[in-house]
């Protein structure tokens, strides 16, 4: 079984239009495709958005009985799918069932004009599964047949950014090692790094996990009972279990990214200006302007390798669950100790903030 990387994402929203037209004024993706009853998704209405190697479907179910319905009923609009780009899909969904993995969804072909496209679901984590997608002949469609592609509007710019770089997971606490396991057992992933974060009386336990391509890196984050309760619990309460916490997107400019999804509304979590006084002291020297990632509240932080640039933005669900980070990396290819207690309490002054003024207009 050969992973290549991820295909696309899959989010389960309330509104597929709605959230689609966040995505794409806000964020920079275009609408590329979409499938419903009249292509054969029954009860669910399907847009395939895109920006350079990003692929997201945002699906709805338009009825209540809808798996996608009762998703979001149960955890909110989130990532219900990550797909993983394979050779095989047959092959590799009977390797993982094989070795553990729970099917969801046998092997099915779609097959176009010069494409075909075989997928299989398998259980991930909580109730996020893994589709296995196989490609065939023309990369042009996504699903033939069941996704109908639309025209590129004119005008349509390449977006600021440009991958999938990774997704951070949220686990029950006690589920850390075993659900590390299973990525190692079943997919073959390696465990690439570990951590143990303190901040202000809260803990959490952080391993890494990575795909023999290292193109699937997922970091898993699981609360530390023996300190008190945090974000992570919050996140667990909220999602209602195991669920994807943020997805890190690739951008090779985040000063420029940040600056044109800061103008289209998108809001960031911000970092206070001390960070920045020291920074050179602990990650080197910087061949980026400081006073700008100041003023934006870009974190920096580095590894073996190299530097990396982060920001997260605030979650813009009403449950404060999935979030977008952005990340340059310069040299780096694993992540820094830093940005991980940065996050943390930047996200505590967020949720802060959040209990403490009043929800609705003006909020
Ligand atoms: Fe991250």
């Amino acid at each position: 079984m050969d992973i290549r990387g991820i295909d696309h994402i899959e989010m389960f929203v309330g509104d597929a239009r709605q959230a689609a037209f966040y995505f794409g004024t806000a964020v920079g993706f275009h609408l590329c495709g979409e499938g419903g009853p009249e292509t054969g998704l029954t009860g669910q209405r399907s847009l395939l958005l895109r920006q350079a190697d990003v692929r997201m479907v945002l699906t709805s179910g338009l009825t209540a009985e809808h798996p996608a319905a009762t998703y979001v009923q149960r955890h909110g609009d989130g990532i219900a799918v990550v797909a993983l780009e394979v050779d095989d899909a047959a092959g590799a969904y009977a390797e993982l069932v094989g070795r553990g993995a729970t099917g969801v969804t046998p092997p099915r072909t779609f097959t176009g004009a010069d494409a075909e496209v075989v997928v299989a679901e398998v259980g991930g984590f909580g109730d996020v599964r893994h589709r296995l997608v196989e490609r065939r002949g023309s990369r042009v469609e996504f699903l033939p047949g069941a996704v109908e592609m639309l025209p590129t509007p004119p005008g349509v710019d390449a977006g600021p950014l440009t991958g999938i770089d990774h997704l951070a997971i949220c686990v029950p606490p006690g589920q850390l090692d075993r659900t590390v396991r299973h990525y190692r057992e079943v997919f073959g992933f390696a465990d690439i790094f570990t951590e143990h974060v303190e901040v202000a009386g809260q803990a959490m336990n952080s391993t890494v996990v990575q795909s023999p391509s290292g193109q699937v890196t997922l970091v898993l984050l699981e609360p530390d009972t023996t300190h008190r309760p945090g974000q992570i619990d919050a996140f667990l309460a909220q999602h209602a279990g195991a669920g994807v916490q943020h997805l890190g997107l690739s951008t090779g400019d985040i000063v420029a990214a940040v600056e044109t999804l800061r103008s289209r509304g998108v809001r960031f979590a911000g970092t206070p200006g001390s960070y920045y006084d020291a920074v050179e002291d602990r990650v080197g020297r910087l061949d980026a302007p400081v006073d700008k990632l100041r003023e934006l509240g870009v974190l920096v932080d580095r590894d073996h390798a190299g530097q990396l640039l982060q920001i997260f933005t605030e979650s813009m669900h009403v449950r404060r669950t999935l979030f977008l980070e952005l990340i340059e990396r310069r040299g780096a290819l694993t992540f820094g100790s830093g940005n991980i207690k940065a996050l943390y309490e930047a996200k505590e002054r967020e949720l802060a903030a959040t209990a403490a003024a009043p929800q609705g207009v003006g909020a």
